[in-house]
């Protein structure tokens, strides 16, 4: 696809509509996501479970994965290779993974153990019998799959330079964090909302009484983009080591955005990874993952009630979906100091894997 967007934010024009609203547009940038690094799981959720499901990405890039773990942590293909039936529909915690279809049985490691009814079948079992099994990478317990994941391996390091002080390996899973809605409207309308704090003062009254709008910076990366909130008052703030590169400043949040849709919002109590999840060109899966550090940090601060800010985004994005359907509106203008997350994006969307 050619490069609708100038290089140059204050000569740029904004992403043209039909990447919001056409089914064909929306098919192209989508069916490039299999050479991207997506959010499987963190550690702390494979605890006591042998195998899971990794249904967002089946949405995410058309395949149905599951996680097992032995010892070690591999993704799978989900699909048996009978006849197809999805294998791992939950959390278990078996030694092998049985279909629910007719009984086959594999192990943990993908390869096929054992399958009734069987005796005369020629030249069976054969490595096609065995699941097929994708790439991982570990990042201080957070895994992370693709189909063939080869875009943007660097933002690793990138976060590791920033934050790898912080203990993100020991956060702890809480499933009472755990949120996921629909919304009506395009998967990029929501990641442009969430790389711009130009709304903040707008839209979100209550945390920009926590943030110091003045401060608040973003720093772009090959593959993602890192927004920084800054404390206003005497709001809870990271106690930063001397080896961090932000020491000595008021942090209250990192907000880090990676292409396509991970989400992870670090906060003084922890971990909030939200993912973004085509469904189809104007319905998007929002799902919250949520990672304690700092029990006693909990509700307050720029991370102390996403709840609120959740549904403030949501209506927007999805007033604004209804907006660029509109036949009189299809592009705009960028802002050149508070729009740097979002020119970024949408020149990702158009550059080769
Ligand atoms: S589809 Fe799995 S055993 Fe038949
Ligand atoms: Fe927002």
């Amino acid at each position: 696809m050619s490069q609708p967007i100038d290089p140059d934010i204050s000569k740029s024009m904004t992403l043209p509509s039909r990447f919001y609203t056409e089914n064909e547009s929306f098919r192209e940038i989508v069916s490039s996501f299999g050479n991207c690094w997506h959010f499987a799981a963190h550690r702390s959720q494979l605890e006591g479970a042998s195998s899971i499901p990794l249904n967002h990405m089946e949405a995410m890039v058309g395949e149905a994965m599951a996680l097992t773990i032995s010892e070690e942590v591999r993704c799978l293909s989900n699909v048996c290779t009978h006849r197809g039936m999805i294998l791992v529909t939950e959390k278990c915690n078996s030694s092998s993974i049985k279909c629910g279809y007719h009984g086959r049985t594999f192990g943990l490691d993908g390869c096929f153990k054992n399958m009734p009814e069987f005796g005369g079948v020629k030249d069976f079992p054969s490595a096609q019998d065995n699941l097929p099994e994708f790439p991982i990478m570990e990042w201080k317990g957070m895994i992370f799959t693709g189909i063939s994941p080869s875009r943007y391996n660097s933002v690793f390091n990138v976060m590791d330079e920033r934050i790898g002080w912080m203990p993100i390996d020991e956060f702890r899973h809480d499933e009472s964090r755990h949120r996921s809605y629909e919304i009506d409207a395009n998967w990029a309308l929501y990641v442009d909302n969430y790389l711009e704090g130009f709304h903040i003062p707008f839209v979100h009254g209550d945390l920009h009484d926590a943030l110091d709008y003045d401060s608040y910076s973003t720093e772009l990366f090959e593959g993602g983009v890192l927004q920084i909130g800054i404390a206003k008052g005497d709001e809870d703030t990271f106690d930063l080591p001397d080896s961090s590169p932000d020491f000595g400043k008021r942090v209250a949040a990192y907000y880090y955005w990676l292409f396509p849709g991970v989400m992870l919002n670090f906060y003084p109590w922890g971990l909030s990874v939200n993912l973004v999840i085509p469904i189809s060109v104007k319905r998007t899966k929002i799902v919250y993952h949520g990672f304690v550090w700092d029990e006693s940090k909990l509700g307050k601060g720029a991370g102390g009630n996403l709840d609120k800010v959740e549904e403030e985004d949501q209506d927007i994005v999805e007033a604004t979906q209804r907006g660029v359907s509109s036949s009189s509106y299809d592009r705009g203008r960028y802002s050149t100091t508070r729009e740097t997350g979002v020119h970024h994006f949408h020149r990702m969307l158009f550059e080769d894997g």
